[in-house]
């Protein structure tokens, strides 16, 4: 019994530890991935008026998530100036990049 709790014990520990690194490297996986948006939503997600793009800065990233999942869908949200874009990313960037976003 006493080797279970000793386990149990050291098992949250390494789950707690690993957990802000998995978060640090979506981060750094969604500003790689950002390089292709930044021509028109800006370096710091300001957005541009001449693209008609709009600042995503200090959005939450489960509303950037659903933008993305919706504009790649295509369904409820039509952005054909995105999709080739949206098409090239899979569940996982859109999260990633979701999760940078947030960060801006
Ligand atoms: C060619 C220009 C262009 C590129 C490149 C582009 N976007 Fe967009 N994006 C737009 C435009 C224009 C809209 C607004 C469309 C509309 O009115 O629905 C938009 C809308 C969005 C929205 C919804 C914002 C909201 O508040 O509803 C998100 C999120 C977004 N873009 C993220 C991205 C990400 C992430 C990338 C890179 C993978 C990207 N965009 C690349 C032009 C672009």
């Amino acid at each position: 019994m006493n080797s279970m709790k000793l386990f149990l014990f050291t098992f949250s520990i390494i789950t707690c530890s690993i957990s802000p690194l998995l978060h640090a490297q979506d981060a750094a996986k969604g500003a790689e991935l950002y390089k292709q948006c930044i021509a028109c939503h800006g370096e710091k997600g300001d957005g541009n008026l001449a693209q008609k793009a709009p600042r995503l800065a200090g959005q939450h990233d489960w509303y950037v998530l659903k933008q993305l999942q919706d504009i790649k869908a295509g369904v409820t949200r039509k952005n054909p100036v995105m999709i080739p874009f949206l098409n090239k990313l899979n569940e996982q960037d859109m999260k990633d990049l979701a999760a940078y976003i947030s960060k801006l």
